[in-house]
């Protein structure tokens, strides 16, 4: 089904993905798509509906009951549920505890893969997650993986004045049965732990022009 441009790039919890990803996609002019963000919207639902994250029989009913419709605003991924907005709650320590739980249930998965996927057949863009090089488009020649030491993470985390374990949920995420996090094969890893966002969207452009992307510097970009 895809036949846009998908860079994608993965990474563990609060390694700078995601400002990384959304810089790239500025400077290049396409799409930001934030497949994070879609786990932890479902989180949000979850937990305010009264169901236990665990509970994966309980939460799938619920997703049968739910409207999810994603779409873009911005120049961003956007996620609305049953008509509303869940973007206010995203960051909460309620869903940073709760969504890796989620993001284990295979339909769960499925199911925001396949509305991933969606944004390719119309959009150049760049994609950021968990799974995105390994599994949601694992043919994509553009793939980087964005790691940063433990304790740069953490420290990053707790400088955005949020709750959140990283170290379980990277755990969580690592040892999942679905589409754990992983280094694809064909990625290219950037630790990113002394660079700023910058050096690392830097990084990314000097790879995507040597696999032969042209990228031009008034930022338009003619596939090769
Ligand atoms: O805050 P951080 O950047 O660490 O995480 P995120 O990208 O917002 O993703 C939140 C959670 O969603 C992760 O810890 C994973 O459990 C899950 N996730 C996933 O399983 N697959 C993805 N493609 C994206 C996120």
């Amino acid at each position: 089904m895809e036949n846009h441009l998908v860079i994608a790039i993965d990474g563990p919890a609060a390694s700078g993905k995601s400002s990384v990803a959304r810089a790239l996609a500025r400077r290049l002019e396409i799409l930001y798509v934030n497949t994070g963000a879609m786990y932890r919207a479902v989180t949000w639902h979850v937990v305010a509906s009264g169901i236990s994250s665990k509970d994966s029989e309980a939460v799938l009913k619920l997703l049968g009951e739910t409207r999810i419709v994603c779409g873009v605003y911005e120049g961003q991924s956007n996620i609305l549920i049953n008509g509303a907005d869940p973007n206010p709650y995203l960051l909460s320590e309620e869903v940073n505890a709760n969504v890796s739980n989620i993001a284990t249930i295979p339909e769960v998965r499925r199911q925001l893969v396949d509305l991933q996927r969606v944004y390719a057949v119309d959009f150049d863009n760049v994609m950021e997650g968990r799974d995105i090089g390994s599994a949601v488009f694992p043919e994509t020649p553009y793939k980087f993986y964005i790691d940063a030491s433990p304790e740069v993470r953490l420290m990053r985390r707790q400088r955005q004045g949020l709750q959140d374990s990283i170290s379980a949920r990277d755990r969580q995420d690592s040892s999942r049965r679905t589409s754990p996090l992983i280094i694809a094969e064909d990625a290219h890893v950037i630790d990113s732990s002394h660079l700023t966002i910058d050096g690392v969207v830097g990084e990314i452009i000097g790879r995507l022009k040597l696999k032969g992307l042209k990228i031009l510097d008034c930022t338009s970009r003619i596939a090769a």
